[in-house]
């Protein structure tokens, strides 16, 4: 496995590779990530992991220079999980004219509308931080196929419409939540919390669970289902930022005839915010 740091030593590394597999990570890896690179092996023999804590996605300076910086822990991973190459850049790699603070200083990507709801709308810029890295990294590498994980259900819909405005001949591939055994989703963040907060970590899968069965089960509207969650989420300790059930195609707040549906919540624990979801099909109509 080759590590490399700028453009020219990639470029160099990409040469006579003839499949390339993306993984574009932020690093700081867990077995999350690593089902993403498992994934990349099934379809190329070369798979190019990237690892940039990307500044312009992050709204707080304080979470980005929060944000674990483990390049070595994270290159044994990927030896062991049979990467082949890894691109750590730096930020002045990355971006030449940015000054470090604004956004502005640097040309950016405006993600479709989908992009100023839920997460966006709580992280202004989010999600143009997300889609100009990516876009920069999609022409670094030039894969063939990447793979994103449906954690970031909303990133990989933005993703997936930034390949397709952008003409990027690139097959996404969407790569399913992986849990602990509580059922908790896997995430960088999780390393924040001590055992016990571990552990009450799990109710943010343990409501969505719930109130999916109330949509196969009740009358209830989604709306009052919703609210349901929240309340109970707040009950429990959480600060909420959202709990929504959409369409799964399209991410419209979900109406009564829709098939494909997802449920999506950010909530915050301990100062640590966290977020989840899960796809199910409605009920059928009578
Ligand atoms: O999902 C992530 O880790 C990041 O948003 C990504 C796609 C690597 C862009 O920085």
């Amino acid at each position: 496995m080759q590590v490399v740091h700028s453009s020219a030593a990639l470029q160099e590394a990409l040469k006579g590779k003839s499949k390339i597999a993306f993984v574009p990570t932020m690093g700081n890896l867990h077995a999350g990530h690593i089902e993403l690179v498992n994934i990349a092996k099934q379809h190329a023999d070369c798979v190019v992991v990237s690892i940039f804590v990307n500044p312009l996605q992050f709204d707080s300076a304080i979470d980005l220079e929060k944000y674990p910086r483990t390049l070595e822990a994270d290159c044994e991973q990927l030896e062991k999980a049979g990467a082949t190459i890894v691109f750590a850049p730096t930020v002045k790699e990355m971006y030449p004219d940015f000054d470090g603070k604004s956004l502005h200083q640097t040309m950016t990507i405006t993600p479709p509308p989908i992009a100023d709801m839920l997460c966006g709308a709580s992280r202004p810029g989010h999600f143009a931080g997300v889609a100009t890295v990516v876009a920069k990294l999609f022409n670094l590498v030039k894969p063939d196929i990447a793979v994103f994980g449906k954690k970031d259900f909303q990133q990989l819909m933005i993703i997936r419409a930034l390949v397709k405005q952008f003409n990027f001949s690139i097959e996404i591939v969407a790569a399913d939540i992986v849990r602990e055994g509580n059922g908790l989703a896997m995430s960088s963040r999780n390393g924040r919390f001590n055992a016990q907060q571990k552990e009450q970590a799990a109710q943010l899968n343990q409501v969505l669970n719930i109130a999916i069965k109330t949509v196969k089960s009740s009358q209830s509207d989604f709306s009052t289902i919703e609210k349901q969650t929240a309340k109970q989420l707040t009950k429990q300790g959480w600060q909420v930022d959202y709990v929504s059930i959409r369409d799964a195609l399209t991410l419209k707040p979900a109406q009564q005839n829709d098939m494909q549906l997802v449920i999506l919540a950010a909530a915050t624990l301990a100062n640590i915010r966290l977020i989840d979801n899960i796809e199910f099909c409605a009920k059928p109509l009578n």
